[in-house]
C-alpha cells in the first residue's frame, strides 16, 4: 500500500481515533497516509472502537490496533509508550470534545493520551463533533490549551452535522489533515493555526528520527520574516459586540475589527498561535487563527473567563481591542417587540472585562508561580488623552494603545490609525500616522520587549523565551480594536 513517492515516505505515523461518528472518515485517512508513503498504526479510545471495530483498522494498517492503555506489546513493551516513542508524529482525528478536555487536562485515562503524554514528536489534532460543543467556551479553552502545548489544530468546517443540525464541528476535509501532518514534518508554519514556526522540540525528534537517506517531504512554505513570537499564544479580542434588545434588533457600534485583526495577523506571522475572539467585524479573520466567536459582551467574558482558569492563564499576551459595547438592555424581549407602541430602554453598564481579566491574571498567576502575561488594552478616546494614564491604572494593563478618533486617518473603518502608547511606568510614546499593521508591529514590538526584560532576556526584537514554557498555557494575544471603534 506505501507508495513510493509520496510526501510521508518512510514516515512513521501513530493515528488516534475517538469516538466520533466521524471515526468512519479516519479508515479513509489512514489510506490516504498510505498512498503518501507513510507506516501507520492505530490508537483507538473504547468508544471509537464501538463506532467502527478494529478489524478494518488492523487490516488496512497491518498492524494491530492499541485501545488499552494498560496493554502489553508481543516484545513486553507498553502500548501506548513505545507509539509514543516510535513513531514521528501522532495524529488525533476525530477528536472528540471529551478527547479535547482529557488531553487538556492530561488524563491519562486512554492510550492516545497517555501517547501524547510520552511523545515529544508533534501531534496534530482535528476537532469532530455536532451542534454547538466545538463553540462552547470549555471546549475553546481546552482547544486553545492544546495550541498552548504547540499541537496543531486543524480546525472543523461548517456545515450539515450528523443530528441533522448545521454549525461548526465537521471534521476537516481529509486532505487539510494529510497537509497539516506534512508540514508538522517538516516544521512548517501550521496552515490551519498558529504554531511553533522553528524548530520546537517536538519537531527537532522528529527530523532526528528521519531515516538516513529518506527523500524530502515537501518544502516548507515561506517561514515567517522574524520569528520572535514563536512558542507565545496570543490572544486578541476585535470587533464589536452587540447586545440584544430582541431576537430581530440590537444595540452595536461602528468597529470594523481592523486594528484587532492586524494584531492577529502580526502575531501569526512572527510564529504565535493566536486565539482570535472575534465580535461583530467587516474584514475577514486570518484563517491561521483560532477563532472563538463572541457576538455579545457575555460571551466576550465567558471565552475570556476561560482562557483565565484559576490554574494560571492560559495565554502570554492579551490585547483587548474590541470595542465592547458599554451598555445592554437590562431585559431583551424573547419575542419581537411592536412598534406601534413605541419603546423605552433600560440599559446597565456591561462589565470591564479588561480589568475583570486583568484581575483573574493577577490571582491566577499568585497561584500559578507562572510568568504574569503581558496585557494590553486600547483606548478610544476623543479630542484629548487626559484620561489615559488614569484608565490604564484602573485597568491594570501594561500598555494602553490611545488614539484620537477625531483625528484624520484614525477614525472607524479606516487602514491607518495615529496613537500614542501608555506604559504602566508612566512612558508616552507618540507615533505618527500609521498603518494598522505598522501601529500592530510596534505595539506587539513593546510586547515582546516586556517579556523578553521580564524573562531577564534580550531586549524587544530578540527571541525572547517562551513563557509558555514557563506558565500553563494557551496562546492569547491582545490587540488593540481599531482604537477608533466606540463601545457602544
Ligand atoms: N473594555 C472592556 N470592557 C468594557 C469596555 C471596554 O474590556 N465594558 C476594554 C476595551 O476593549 C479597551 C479598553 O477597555 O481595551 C478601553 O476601552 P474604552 O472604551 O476606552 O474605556 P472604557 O472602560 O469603556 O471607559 P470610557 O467608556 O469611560 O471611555
Amino acid at each position: 500500500m506505501n507508495q513510493s513517492g509520496g510526501r510521508l515516505r518512510n514516515r512513521r505515523i501513530a493515528l488516534g481515533i475517538t469516538g466520533s461518528i466521524a471515526a468512519y472518515k479516519a479508515v479513509e485517512l489512514l489510506r490516504m497516509f498510505q498512498m503518501e508513503g507513510a507506516d501507520v498504526r492505530v490508537l483507538m479510545t473504547t468508544s471509537a472502537v464501538e463506532f467502527i471495530g478494529t478489524l478494518t483498522v488492523e487490516t488496512l494498517s497491518r498492524h494491530p490496533v492499541d485501545s488499552d492503555v494498560l496493554s502489553l506489546q508481543g516484545d513486553g513493551r507498553i502500548g501506548h509508550i513505545s507509539a509514543a516513542h516510535d513513531v514521528e508524529a501522532i495524529v488525533v482525528a476525530p477528536a472528540t470534545a471529551h478527547w479535547l478536555g482529557t488531553m487538556a487536562n492530561g488524563l491519562a485515562g486512554d492510550t492516545i493520551t497517555a501517547a501524547c503524554l510520552a511523545t515529544s514528536v508533534p501531534v496534530v489534532v482535528a476537532p469532530a463533533m455536532d451542534g454547538g460543543m466545538y463553540t462552547h467556551p470549555a471546549t475553546q479553552a481546552n482547544v486553545a490549551a492544546l495550541v498552548g502545548f504547540g499541537y496543531r489544530i486543524v480546525e472543523p468546517e461548517s456545515g450539515p452535522l450528523a443530528s441533522g443540525l448545521v454549525g461548526q464541528g465537521r471534521l476537516a476535509a481529509l486532505e487539510r489533515i494529510v497537509n497539516e501532518t506534512v508540514a508538522a514534518l517538516t516544521g512548517a508554519p501550521s496552515p490551519a493555526r498558529g504554531a511553533r514556526p522553528g524548530p520546537g522540540p517536538g519537531t527537532a525528534v522528529a527530523a532526528a528520527a528521519v531515516p538516513a537517506g529518506a527523500p524530502a517531504v515537501e518544502p516548507a512554505p515561506t517561514p515567517p520574516s522574524r520569528s520572535d513570537l514563536a512558542g507565545r499564544h496570543v490572544v486578541v479580542t476585535a470587533g464589536g459586540t452587540s447586545e440584544p434588545i430582541d431576537p430581530v434588533r440590537f444595540i452595536g457600534n461602528r468597529s470594523t475589527g481592523k486594528m484587532g485583526i492586524a494584531i492577529a495577523e502580526e502575531a501569526l506571522d512572527r510564529g504565535a498561535a493566536v486565539t482570535l475572539i472575534l465580535g461583530n467585524v467587516t474584514v475577514a479573520p486570518p484563517e491561521n487563527a483560532h477563532i472563538a466567536h463572541a457576538e455579545t459582551a457575555a460571551q466576550m467574558q465567558a471565552a475570556l473567563q476561560a482562557l483565565t482558569p484559576p490554574e494560571g492563564p492560559l495565554f502570554d499576551i492579551l490585547v483587548m481591542a474590541a470595542a465592547v459595547a458599554d451598555f445592554r438592555p437590562h431585559s431583551p424581549s424573547t419575542k419581537k417587540v411592536g412598534r406601534s407602541g413605541g419603546m423605552t430602554l433600560e440599559l446597565d453598564a456591561t462589565p470591564d472585562l479588561l480589568a475583570e481579566t486583568v484581575g483573574r491574571v493577577e490571582a491566577a498567576t499568585r497561584k500559578s508561580g507562572g510568568r504574569r502575561p503581558i496585557l494590553v488594552g486600547f483606548a478610544a478616546e476623543t479630542g484629548s488623552f487626559d484620561r489615559v494614564s488614569e484608565k490604564l491604572r484602573h485597568k491594570g494593563v501594561d500598555l494602553l494603545v490611545a488614539n484620537d478618533v477625531d483625528e484624520p486617518g484614525s477614525g472607524f473603518g479606516t487602514d491607518t490609525n495615529k496613537v500614542t502608547i501608555f506604559s504602566i511606568e508612566g512612558e508616552q510614546e507618540q507615533l505618527p500616522l500609521l498603518s494598522k499593521r505598522e501601529v500592530a508591529e510596534l505595539v506587539l514590538d513593546r510586547a515582546v520587549t516586556r517579556i523578553a526584560r521580564a524573562a531577564g532576556g534580550p531586549a524587544a526584537g530578540a527571541s525572547a523565551e517562551p513563557t509558555a514554557a514557563e506558565t500553563p498555557e494557551s496562546p492569547e494575544s491582545p490587540e488593540s480594536p481599531a482604537p477608533v471603534e466606540p463601545q457602544s
